[in-house]
């Protein structure tokens, strides 16, 4: 019987997965580690238990006790599983920063979570290291996981994510991408793989606004490099205990326009649903692809599940709202015509002549019809061409004996993409209104023209 006596039987063995098309025209072969089929949607499910089971080991966490640590999610929902089976209670802290989903993940089972500060010094008595160290000496019983300087986060991964990328390439690795945070996944994966065969190229991903790269390059921790960043997991400001920067070879920084739009992109083109670090972890590989060769291997780590950024990155307002994706708008394409026009439009009680003349003094082909000032209808050329052709004396009638029904209204935040879908056949314009009440008009030409840009 092939029966898992708990949950925590089920961390690692992750597979590795070849990407094939973002990484098209690259001569080597590009695969991940794809880590969010743990059972807590990351890798960092391998590190927590490996705390804990070597606390319980030094007698640091005894029966009954209390799991103290500062996380941003992926940790905490590791630890949170190994409490549950193994019968401890968690507390959590984390920033302001951190997406909602991921604290209510932790909530879910069953942990406590405190919301700190993101933009203090570690050291400052709000921070949530400080928040976490000070929970630790006033609750009886409890530990302190620190993930940043307990070296059995590193030693996880020295232990399962090394081997089993050694193992699943046949020993055939030639390059390691991964994110950087703590330094765990990176320095232990790391120290095994050089083990095996000290020519790996390890490749550290880091992000703008975090003073790792520059430590590694200078030996100089410059807080002038810290500034706040939306990447999330990864980059840090300060040098966690768990870097042996001896076993990386290169850092290299992405930014978080980057790491979101190629999370994006592994989604939509390679059908992995992963978090921003994934993002940032090609980013930075694509970076560096002119130094991969023909019969290289890169194994990139992607660390957790696209869950947990569903309202951040997976999110087109979220990402507008940031200047990482640029979404074409009604109003972007009325304000690039240039000079206003004023709107045409018809009553309903004018008439077809009426109509057939402003077509011809604007050379247009869609008008709407307006009643105190409101859409209650439409004219478009087709329509009155066809009416036209079977009934000669049309030219008198009333337009709102022959308009057809009005075009849709929209919002002028409007996507280009989604106006396009509006405008059919039987449908020739759709309409908007701006902040002083006057209707603007687009057309499947201005759609078309627009597209072309
Ligand atoms: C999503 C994500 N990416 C990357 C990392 C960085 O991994 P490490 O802390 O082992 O350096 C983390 C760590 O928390 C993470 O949660």
């Amino acid at each position: 019987m092939q029966i898992k006596n708990n949950i925590l039987e089920t961390i690692g063995n992750t597979p590795l997965i070849r990407l094939n098309k973002i990484t098209r025209g690259i001569p080597a072969d590009i695969v991940a580690k794809v880590d969010y089929f743990n059972p807590g949607n990351s890798i960092k499910d391998r590190m927590a238990v490996k705390m804990i089971e070597v606390a319980e080991q030094e007698g640091k966490l005894k029966p009954g006790g209390t799991i103290i640590e500062c996380t941003s999610g992926n940790t905490g929902m590791g630890l949170a599983l190994a409490a549950i089976v193994k019968g401890y209670k968690c507390i959590f802290t984390t920033t302001d920063k951190q997406s909602k989903e991921k604290m209510d993940i932790l909530k879910a089972v069953g942990a406590e979570v405190i919301i700190c500060p993101t933009n203090v010094e570690p050291d400052d008595p709000q921070s949530y290291y400080s928040i976490a160290r000070r929970l630790a000496r006033e609750i009886p019983n409890s530990f302190h996981c620190n993930q940043y300087d307990n070296l059995a986060n590193r030693l996880a991964h020295f232990e399962s994510t090394g081997p089993e990328i050694w193992q699943q390439t046949d020993g055939k690795i030639t390059h390691l991408i991964c994110t950087a945070g703590t330094g765990g996944t990176v320095t232990g994966t790391a120290q095994y793989l050089k083990k095996m065969n000290p020519d790996i190229q390890i490749w550290a991903i880091d992000v703008y606004g975090s003073l790792l790269t520059k430590y590694f390059r200078t030996g100089e921790i410059d807080m002038n490099e810290v500034h706040p960043y939306f990447s999330e997991g990864f980059g840090e400001d300060f040098v966690p205990e768990n870097y042996d920067m001896s076993v990386i070879d290169h850092f290299e920084q992405v930014t978080d326009r980057d790491g979101a739009i190629m999370a994006r992109r592994l989604a939509r083109e390679e059908g992995l649903f992963c978090g921003y670090s994934a993002g940032s972890c090609l980013q930075g590989l694509m970076q560096l692809k002119d130094r991969l060769k023909k019969g290289d291997l890169a194994v990139c780590i992607f660390h957790d599940h696209g869950s947990r950024y569903v309202g951040k990155i997976y999110n087109d307002q979220w990402m507008m709202e940031r200047g990482f994706l640029e979404v074409r708008t009604f109003r972007d394409i009325i304000s690039g015509r240039g000079q206003k026009q004023k709107l045409v439009t018809l009553q309903p009680e004018n008439t077809v002549a009426d109509a057939v003349a402003l077509m011809r003094k604007y050379d247009i082909e869609n008008i709407p019809v307006l009643k105190d000032g409101e859409p209650v209808g439409s004219v478009s050329e087709a329509g009155l061409f066809q009416k036209v052709f079977s009934d000669p004396a049309i030219k008198d009638t009333r337009i709102a004996d022959v308009m057809e029904p009005a075009y849709p209204l929209v919002d002028f935040t409007t996507p280009l993409e989604r106006l396009s879908h509006l405008i059919t056949r039987e449908n020739g314009a759709v309409l908007a209104k701006d902040e002083t009440g006057g209707f603007h008009i687009l057309t499947k030409y201005d759609i078309i023209q627009s597209f072309a840009k």
